[in-house]
């Protein structure tokens, strides 16, 4: 018995990295997954572009060896129909969708002033439309079933990032996309729990084509690599499955062998204007400061 037997998921960007991971262990828990993504390594590798398998029919390839089911799918998340083909897909080829995780990603790191606004449109065109796409489509497919009296156990589990939450040197879009997946996921857990579906976002470190120029090789002694793409997958499998039914509208973060809680944006010290009335700048040259345990005249190194 897994702790998935008997579901579906999509994963979106699955034929390497993170989503790889995710479809592996997804399929290994017991569910059936639509592997997604738009790679095509052969492809890439050949002058005329024909031919070759794409990377989501090598995992799926891989699935089926281990003994388990999975179908392949090469549309973009960035086409809001192509989308909506992702979703039928699964019911039409697996009988039904009960998890989706929102997995796919590139990123175009660049200083703000050298971006270019294709940079832009590309990163919040997979990130932000892409999650946005898909969990609606897949919504719409939860909200129509239990409107029909159908039982719904439905799951999303949306990829976000330390950048997201904390900024990072030349990763403003990034960043931005990332930011926007957590306001996205709380947004939807709100909405969503009226269908009988969770939300929640992951934020995975691991070693992938996307940060393998920052992360250096894996330790040639064959102990635990920390930064392994299947250290964060354990937690995708717990999210998706019937246990985590009363968690929704958090992010949590998976650093190696440990799992983090994500508290959010919270009130820290306030000051109330000095006369009741509206704050004046003046008294906030003080005041603001002093908000952050700083003397009037602000912290130093942040210029005057
Ligand atoms: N690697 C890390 O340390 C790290 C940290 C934080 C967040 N993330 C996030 O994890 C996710 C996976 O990243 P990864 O590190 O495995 O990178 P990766 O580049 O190995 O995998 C991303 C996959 O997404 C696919 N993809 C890109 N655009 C797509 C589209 N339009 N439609 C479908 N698939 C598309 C790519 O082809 C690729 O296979 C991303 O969302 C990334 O931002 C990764």
């Amino acid at each position: 018995m897994g702790l998935l037997d008997g579901r579906v998921a999509i994963v979106t960007g699955a034929g390497r990295g993170l989503g790889r991971a995710h479809a592996l262990a997804l399929a290994a828990a017991g569910a059936a997954v639509v592997v997604n993504d738009v790679v095509n390594d052969a492809v890439t590798r050949t002058e005329n572009g024909t031919g070759g398998t794409s990377a989501a029919a090598q995992v799926v390839a891989e699935i089926v060896a281990a003994g388990g089911k999975a179908v392949a799918d090469t549309s973009s998340v960035t086409d809001w129909r192509a989308c909506a083909a992702i979703v039928d897909h699964a019911v039409a080829e697996l009988g039904r969708l009960d998890i989706l995780v929102n997995n796919a990603g590139v990123t175009r790191d660049r200083m703000l002033a050298s971006a270019t606004e294709e940079d832009l449109d590309l990163t919040l065109g997979v990130h932000v439309k892409g999650t946005y796409a898909m969990a609606h489509h897949a919504c719409a497919y939860w909200r129509s079933l239990v409107k029909a009296g159908g039982d719904v156990t439905g799951r999303v589990i949306n990829t976000t990032s330390g950048a997201g939450m904390a900024g990072n040197l030349g990763q403003t879009a990034y960043a931005a996309a990332k930011a926007a997946i957590i306001g996205f996921t709380l947004s939807l857990a709100l909405e969503a729990g009226r269908y009988h579906v969770t939300a929640n976002a992951v934020s995975p470190l691991a070693r992938t084509r996307m940060t393998e120029q920052l992360m250096g090789t894996a330790p040639a002694d064959g102990g635990f690599d920390d930064l392994a793409p299947e250290n964060a997958s354990g937690l995708v499998v717990y999210l998706a499955s019937p246990a985590a039914g009363w968690l929704t509208g958090q992010v949590l973060r998976v650093e190696g062998n440990e799992v983090i809680r994500m508290d959010g944006w919270s009130a820290g010290p306030r000051y109330r204007s000095r006369d009741g009335a509206a704050l004046e700048p003046a008294e906030l040259v003080e005041a603001v400061p002093k908000l952050f345990g700083a003397a009037p005249g602000g912290l130093a190194g942040l210029g005057g």
